[in-house]
């Protein structure tokens, strides 16, 4: 057990110069190519896709769904509002403790638990409702976006705790298995462990990203039998394919396609031993995008045909017709990792369970409010509504969603 405390002035300092250069270039770049995304002060109401008895519980309960939303009149365009979040936003200090876990496998999970000992509402550790979250792509519990999750649940008196996927932690990986959007079993080994912890305490799943993927996919597979109460996602990608050709426009490709292929890079580097087992290194270290890492890597370590066929099982939007528990799901039309395209708005009015909340602008895990976005917005607000409607109103939520009596199996 360690205590880590997250603090670095001298890397804001760094992201405050970096922000400035991005700034300039990014208003030449996104001013010369996309005059339409200049959309200052705009501000809408978003558009909440629902059946009539879940949206009546959100606006009694998680009144932020009907709020208007203005994104920071300076941040103009999903992509630069991403940029922005991304280097601006604030890490509110969180001290975790840290869990290893075995796989069947031989593997190791790494889990960050902020336990809220001090909890003024719920003492009773065995039955404090708990938050499991689950970072995007190559992130882990010191994202930004985990922290002030943390903070807007333990203030309401929840446990927390981070599922770190496998290698993105800064732990050697002990066998040749990390990570990928459609495999469940690591996400299942976690839910497992936290429900013999605690049986009593109901447990809420938050996915971030590709976080969200695996979270819908999760609870697509397991039905009524996923130990959880609720899902909650952000800025989920529904289609692999389609984001993924997103992703691949010239200033996707640019701007975030190149970066996160480096992180995907540089984790491959510095489990290279163990690697070499299964795959050829430098090839997949060659991998200039992120669909060249997945064709070159975890296409074959998960045992798929194709990336085709990986994207194809990763995609949760054809998996949300499985689901048994109420999930809410928030995205942005200007997503430049989730083209809104791809949204399941036909699905999801089939579905009693499951609520879309679509807002115009916001960008990826943004949704950046006031001049000085640096503290908490719009997705933070969100976020610790539903989780306290979820959690003080469990049985008015499944009445609304069509949910019978079956709970915590
Ligand atoms: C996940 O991958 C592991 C290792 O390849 C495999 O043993 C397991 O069956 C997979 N689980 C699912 C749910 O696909």
């Amino acid at each position: 057990m360690s205590l880590i405390l997250i603090k670095k002035p001298a890397l804001f300092i760094l992201n405050i110069i970096t922000f400035s250069c991005y700034i300039v270039a990014s208003s030449i770049i996104l001013g010369c190519f996309h005059p339409s995304s200049y959309c200052l002060f705009s501000s809408q109401i978003p558009a909440l896709v629902c059946s009539e008895a879940f949206s009546a519980f959100l606006y009694n309960y998680c009144p932020v769904v009907v709020e208007r939303f203005s994104p920071t009149p300076w941040c103009w365009g999903g992509r630069f509002q991403t940029l922005v979040s991304a280097l601006l936003k604030s890490r509110p200090p969180v001290a975790y403790r840290n869990e290893r876990i075995r796989t069947v496998d031989g593997g190791q999970i790494l889990l960050d638990w902020v336990d809220n000992q001090d909890s003024a509402a719920y003492p009773e550790s065995s039955t404090r409702p708990t938050v499991l979250i689950i970072p995007g792509l190559t992130g882990n519990s010191k994202q930004s976006y985990v922290l002030h999750a943390i903070s807007q649940a333990t203030r309401r008196g929840y446990r927390c705790l981070v599922f770190n996927n496998r290698g993105v932690a800064g732990e050697e990986l002990l066998t040749p298995v990390t990570y990928c959007a459609a495999n469940t079993s690591d996400l299942e080994r976690v839910v497992q462990h936290v429900k013999g912890l605690y049986p009593q305490a109901p447990l809420l799943g938050y996915g971030v990203s590709m976080g969200g993927m695996l979270l819908l996919n999760y609870l697509g597979r397991k039905h009524a039998e996923s130990g959880m109460v609720a899902g909650f996602t952000i800025s989920v990608p529904w289609d692999a394919q389609k984001s993924s050709e997103s992703m691949e426009e010239p200033l996707n490709l640019l701007l975030f396609n190149k970066y996160l292929t480096v992180g995907l890079r540089r984790a491959v580097t510095r489990q290279r031993k163990i690697l070499e087992k299964v795959v050829d290194v430098d090839y997949v270290l060659r991998a200039r995008t992120i669909r060249e890492f997945d064709e070159r890597f975890t296409t074959l370590l998960f045992g798929y045909k194709s990336c085709t066929e990986y994207y194809g099982d990763a995609s949760p939007d054809r998996k949300l017709h499985n689901t048994a528990v109420p999930i809410l799901c928030l995205n942005a039309a200007d997503d430049p990792f989730s083209p809104q395209h791809a949204f399941p708005l036909t699905i999801v009015q089939s579905l009693p369970n499951v609520a879309l909340l679509l807002t115009a602008h916001g960008g990826h895990i943004a949704f950046l409010q006031g001049l000085f976005p640096r503290g908490e917005s719009y997705m933070e607000r969100v976020f610790g509504q539903f989780v306290q409607a979820v959690f003080e109103h469990p049985n008015e939520i499944n009445r609304a969603c069509g949910i019978m009596e079956k709970r915590n199996s």
